[in-house]
């Protein structure tokens, strides 16, 4: 399948005028890529097309049964003034991963790799260029057939949509605040906390909201079924790094497998930490942050990057972790990172792709 191209001719065309303090998500580019499936047809009419509304029928699967996955990735302006993308490979395997546990058509993972690179080529000139800010790309598959019973939709449509963004928190590389609920949960076992689905995403504004009006910026999931071993934060994956090991819950099917994440322990091992895949019980947490052991905790994400956490709070209490500061591990995993990223830094692990 070839890749269409309608691009807007040059004067009808946006750009960015500011480029610091960029919100999260609310700035669009001009293009987007597109294709559409049908049973027994397969995926087709790939384009790149001005960026536009989507018209669908009130009927559509997605309206009804939340039939949608998607991915997040981000394209970074390099200090050579190439543009990089982080890993891309890896969010197209897992969009496939959860292509099949929604019982959606999977994706040519090389194409759609392919389009994505030459979408952000076209809006290359969106990329914004200070450190910390990027492109965000961000995937999307839904289940389109107007139909009300419940079943695998038979039509879907694929699109990748572009934001110039900052930081994701307020916050930015400094540390935040974190709800632990007992209240509600985010994901059971066998069920599809695993998936980049969005009902994941509804699933846990109550428990944000509630916690955000008492001014914590996220939410700390425990397990569902004891309500006492840590899961995630829903927006990023969550490391504790107690004394001599860096711990960070095991993948169970209940958690994203952040590729933030996988990065995070791949660079510790290779600095000879001691990391952990493993149950972490919310009472190990707190009294490991009251005795001093637990020396840092940050979540990982591509939206966050590193963002270390300087406060939980659960069943009433505050626990400080680290004065409250941001620590030399989340700082050095921060600067390693990014270094890839933006290039300042070699790239060792050969994780970096370019565009074109
Ligand atoms: C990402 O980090 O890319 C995510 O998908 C989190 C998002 C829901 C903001």
């Amino acid at each position: 399948m070839k890749v269409e191209l309608k691009l807007l001719p040059a004067e009808k065309r946006g750009r960015l005028t500011n480029q610091s303090n960029l919100p999260f998500g609310r700035i669009f580019t001009d293009h987007m890529f597109y294709m559409f499936y049908r049973e027994g047809e397969g995926w087709q009419g790939a384009c790149i097309k001005p960026y536009e509304p989507i018209c669908l029928d009130p009927a559509a699967v997605v309206f009804h049964y939340s039939q949608t996955i998607f991915e997040g990735l981000k394209a970074y302006y390099g200090v050579d003034g190439r543009i990089r993308l982080f890993r891309p490979e890896r969010n197209m395997a897992r969009l496939n991963r959860s292509a099949r546990r929604m019982c959606m058509p999977e994706v040519d993972e090389d194409f759609v790799l392919q389009a994505l690179k030459q979408l952000v080529y076209v809006e290359r000139e969106w990329v914004p260029k200070e450190k910390g800010s990027a492109l965000y790309i961000r995937p999307l598959m839904m289940g389109t057939e107007a139909f009300l019973g419940v079943k695998p939709s038979a039509e879907y449509i694929f699109f990748i949509i572009l934001s110039p963004v900052g930081a994701y928190y307020k916050e930015g590389f400094n540390p935040i605040k974190i709800y632990v609920t007992d209240k509600y949960v985010r994901a059971a076992p066998g069920g599809v906390g695993d998936v980049k689905t969005g009902g994941n995403y509804a699933a846990s504004l109550m428990a944000s909201e509630e916690a955000k009006k008492l001014v914590y910026t996220q939410v700390l999931w425990l397990d569902a079924v004891e309500r006492r071993y840590v899961e995630e934060v829903g927006t990023m994956n969550i490391f504790f790094y107690f004394e001599d090991e860096l711990a960070t819950p095991a993948l169970t099917g209940t958690i994203l497998p952040g590729i933030t994440r996988e990065s995070v322990i791949q660079m510790a091992r290779d600095w000879g930490l001691r990391v952990s895949e493993r149950r972490i019980s919310i009472e190990e947490v707190l009294s490991s942050a009251e005795s001093g052991r637990l020396k840092e905790c940050f979540g990982t994400g591509t939206a966050a990057v590193i963002s270390p956490v300087g406060w939980l709070a659960y069943k009433g209490r505050e626990y400080v972790i680290n004065q409250g500061q941001t620590g030399p591990l989340a700082r050095k995993l921060f600067e390693e990172l990014t270094g890839i990223q933006y290039g300042s830094r070699p790239d060792p692990y050969g994780w970096i792709q370019f565009v074109p």
